[in-house]
């Protein structure tokens, strides 16, 4: 659907063309975004990119690969960094049709998305010995906090969950819990729990609907939104934002650039389609989200046009004209 190594970016139109139209009022700018150099040698994301991103604020990027412990940093990650993504948004809701062991999973992962054990920070201390830093902040784990309980209020959800190993990281991860615990106090309406990283999983391949909005450090936000996406079928219908301050934020699959399919047309487009969803309803364009989001859901449900991965024969431009036909019906 979009090219492999490509960001794609929009600018919206100005609110006088934004009338009773069929297609949502996007304009779209596309902008690669392959690793580069700077000056000493510093990897960055093109300018061209960044100023574009700056500009228009709203991105919808492709997967990028990222090397295994070589070459150039994870792009990914760049993009996280560079335009300061905080919170990465995760929905786990299942898709009606779709077979899994359950049917009514409905949660989100807030995870951390700046520091933590992402912090890259990594030094040898001697030969055979190397030391990774795991970086906490004060304002870093009580903004994300605040997202989380901003969140779930604003999405009519009930619960907040703290996941965390504050029991072994006693000073990382007991400063984030206390910046949860703090920031709990000031949303009534809400419901907070903590839990240990291990007992929800545990409890989430039990029974994962007993959980709501979970929010977490890093890396525990990377390993449990792949648990969770494995829940109601994967990473090729999993979507997910990452939200920032000063008004950016871009969305994303979670899955990654599966080389192995690419220029077949095979690919299922669901997971970057609901990235693009929630990116609609982020933009307030709720009308349009929920037209396309019923569109998916339905061929799915209807399970007559769907892609292998989903169980069935059809190309990704197949399974994607039945989606724009659907979406034409609903007109
Ligand atoms: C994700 C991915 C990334 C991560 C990779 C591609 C760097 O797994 O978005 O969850 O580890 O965060
Ligand atoms: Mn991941």
């Amino acid at each position: 659907m979009f090219l492999y190594k490509k960001i794609v970016l929009f600018l919206l139109l100005s609110s006088a063309k934004r009338k009773r139209i069929e297609q949502a009022p996007i304009q779209w700018e596309e902008r690669n975004v392959t690793a580069i150099q700077g000056t000493g040698g510093k990897w960055m994301i093109p300018p061209d990119a960044k100023e574009s991103m700056n500009q228009n604020k709203m991105g919808l990027k492709g997967p990028l690969k990222t090397p295994i412990a070589a070459g150039h940093p994870s792009m990914n990650l760049l993009l996280r960094k560079t335009f300061d993504l905080y919170a990465n948004v995760r929905p786990c809701v299942s898709i009606e049709g779709y077979k899994t062991p359950y049917t009514d999973v409905n949660l989100v992962t807030i995870r951390e998305n700046t520091e933590g054990e992402y912090s890259g920070i990594e030094h040898v201390i001697v030969d055979g010995v190397v030391q990774s830093i795991k970086l906490i902040t004060e304002a870093a784990s009580r903004r994300i906090a605040e997202f989380a309980f901003e969140y779930a209020r604003s999405n009519q959800r009930s619960t907040v969950t703290a996941v965390h190993k504050a029991n072994i990281m006693r000073m990382s991860d007991g400063l984030f819990l206390k910046k949860c615990r703090e920031v709990a106090e000031t949303y009534k309406d809400i419901k907070f729990n903590e839990m240990y990283l291990d007992t929800v999983c545990l409890n989430m391949v039990q029974d994962p609907t007993q959980f709501d909005v979970l929010v977490m450090p890093n890396l525990y936000g990377d390993i449990l939104s792949d648990l969770c996406a494995g829940l109601i079928g994967g990473l090729g219908v999993t979507p997910s934002g990452n939200i920032g301050a000063y008004g950016i934020a871009i969305f994303e699959s979670v899955h990654g650039t599966a080389p192995d399919i690419a220029g077949k047309d095979l690919a299922n487009p669901t997971a970057l389609l609901l990235s693009a969803v929630m990116m609609l309803r982020h933009m307030q364009l709720q009308d349009y989200a929920r037209k396309i989001e019923t569109a998916c859901f339905n061929t799915i449900k209807a399970g007559k046009t769907l892609t292998k991965d989903l169980g069935g024969n059809s190309k990704c431009s197949e399974f994607t004209n039945e989606i724009c036909q659907r979406i034409k019906d609903l007109d």
